[in-house]
């Protein structure tokens, strides 16, 4: 398989040690698991929060270990394409190295089976929006030895570039999964409850319809938040506490990951960052200091979640039961050059668009009033990022 390495090239060949001691004491410490978790919850009262707070590291209805308890699941797997390799397990143990974290993380990212996937099974690709490389994989999907087919992170989290090179981080903003969904179920294509369109997924189990935009996960190590609605404080033990909870509900029997395989995958998004970009022309740069600088950091960095009227985007995600704060976080821009649908609806198509006074998708007004010099600067400027 090929893969581009546009942005994250080079950044940090080595990592700072204690970025390595956390990754042990999250795999050894229980307690650090727990302090991680009930730290990074913003809103302790959501079904998101409720339910991990219910059983993580923590005696619990599954017995006194809680999850802990859960076998640790590492099935023999093989990439869903027509010269399928033989069936491998994806995870051995590594030594605690960058290279080697990496080496598990992109391994697991590519081939984690994430979540059942029998929607998939003999639909045309191009149809739902699956992407197919070079070796004639289908969608990042992969198949257990005992005939399931899984999604993997690379499904949503990678997209081939114009070379057709899968670039791991970027969304793939094609895939129609609800379609995909409505389809195996045998409703209607516009069916509401399946109808988010390309690009969205509604991660919730709210009973509401409130699809979010697939995150670019390239700049995640500069998010403040995790998720659109902010549900997570983000650090990289936040993060591998998230990535652990996620695979362990993603599956429907019992079972939990090798925790190095929640952490690897949890240090390999964290490397995948950009480094940050040129400054650029000081025409843009002296625009954004002034209309935006305020929430996004030109350097990726951003500022503090926005309450949803201040933003003004529709406010369906940022209320669910499961995952509101009653705020969104603001993205980084890291990256945001290269991304295909802004906002958490995902809506916006590009930063023209973003920026156009008569867009007809509300909210986020920050900008639109520029006159048409500095418009054109800033939208150079956000080119570059
Ligand atoms: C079916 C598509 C899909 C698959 C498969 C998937 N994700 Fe996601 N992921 C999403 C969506 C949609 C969100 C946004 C959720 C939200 O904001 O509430 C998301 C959010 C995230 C976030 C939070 C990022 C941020 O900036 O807020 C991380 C981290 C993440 N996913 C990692 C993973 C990993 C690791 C895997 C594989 C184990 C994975 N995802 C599999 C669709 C997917
Ligand atoms: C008051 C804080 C604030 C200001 C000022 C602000 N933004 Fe934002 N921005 C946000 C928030 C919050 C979001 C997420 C909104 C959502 O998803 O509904 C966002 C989203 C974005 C996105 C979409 C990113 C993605 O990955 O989807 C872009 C691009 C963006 N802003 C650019 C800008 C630019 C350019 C300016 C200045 C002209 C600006 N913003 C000013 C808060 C702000």
């Amino acid at each position: 398989m090929r893969r581009a390495w546009l942005l994250g090239l080079g950044l940090l060949a080595c990592a700072p040690p204690d970025e390595v001691a956390q990754g042990r004491r999250f795999v050894e410490d229980r307690a650090y698991r727990r302090a991680t978790l009930e730290a990074s919850l913003v809103n302790p009262a959501n079904r998101y929060s409720r339910v991990r707070l219910a059983s993580y590291a923590l005696a619990s209805e599954h017995g006194p270990l809680g999850w802990d308890a859960y076998p640790e699941h590492n099935p023999a797997v093989r990439p869903w394409r027509p010269t399928p390799p033989p069936f491998a397990p994806v995870f051995a143990e590594v030594p605690w190295t960058h290279e080697a974290l990496m080496a598990l993380g992109e391994r697991a990212f590519f081939g984690w089976p994430a979540q059942p996937a029998p929607e998939a099974r003999g639909v045309d690709p191009d149809q739902y929006g699956l992407w197919v490389d070079a070796d004639g994989w289908v969608g990042g999907l992969v198949e257990g030895a005992d005939g399931q087919l899984a999604w993997t992170c690379a499904s949503c989290h990678a997209t081939p570039d114009a070379a057709g090179r899968l670039v791991p981080g970027l969304p793939h903003v094609e895939l129609d999964a609800g379609a995909l969904r409505a389809h195996h179920l045998q409703r209607p294509a516009d069916d509401p409850v399946w109808r988010w369109g390309p690009g969205q997924v509604d991660v919730t189990t709210d009973g509401l319809a409130n699809p979010v935009a697939i995150p670019d996960l390239r700049p995640v190590r500069y998010q403040s938040h995790l998720h659109w609605a902010g549900t997570i404080r983000n650090d990289l033990p936040a993060l591998a506490v998230r990535i652990d909870t996620l695979l362990i509900t993603a599956w429907p029997e019992p079972a939990r990951p090798p925790r190095q395989v929640a952490f690897a995958l949890a240090w390999y998004l964290w490397h995948l960052a950009p480094a940050p970009a040129a400054a650029g022309s000081p025409e843009g740069a002296a625009v954004f200091a002034r209309v935006c600088a305020g929430c996004h950091g030109a350097d990726g960095t951003v500022g503090a979640p926005v309450a949803l009227d201040v933003v003004g985007t529709d406010a369906a995600a940022g209320r669910s039961p499961e995952r509101g704060t009653g705020a969104y976080r603001v993205p980084s821009l890291a990256g945001v050059g290269a991304r295909r649908q802004l906002l958490h609806t995902g809506a916006v198509a590009s930063l023209a668009e973003l920026l156009d006074p008569d867009r007809a998708e509300p909210g986020h007004p920050f900008g639109q009033d520029l006159d048409a010099a500095d418009r054109a600067a800033l939208l150079a400027w956000l080119a570059t990022r």
